[in-house]
């Protein structure tokens, strides 16, 4: 599913970013510039970023 349409970011990239050290939604925008330009995905992303960090 893609979570960041702007930036073509999916939830399986967010997984990615989470196994490779990634805990905050500030790092995720950084490295994958998710949120960084309409910003309607920032909840949906905070999420998917919650739960992969549950997971890992
Ligand atoms: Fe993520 Fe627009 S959908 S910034």
């Amino acid at each position: 599913m893609i979570v960041c349409v702007c930036n073509n970011v999916s939830e399986r990239k967010i997984k990615l970013a989470v196994d490779n050290g990634i805990t905050s939604m500030s790092e995720l925008r950084n490295n994958l510039e998710v949120g960084t330009c309409c910003g309607k995905c920032h909840s949906c992303a905070k999420r998917v970023l919650r739960e992969c960090l549950a997971d890992a």
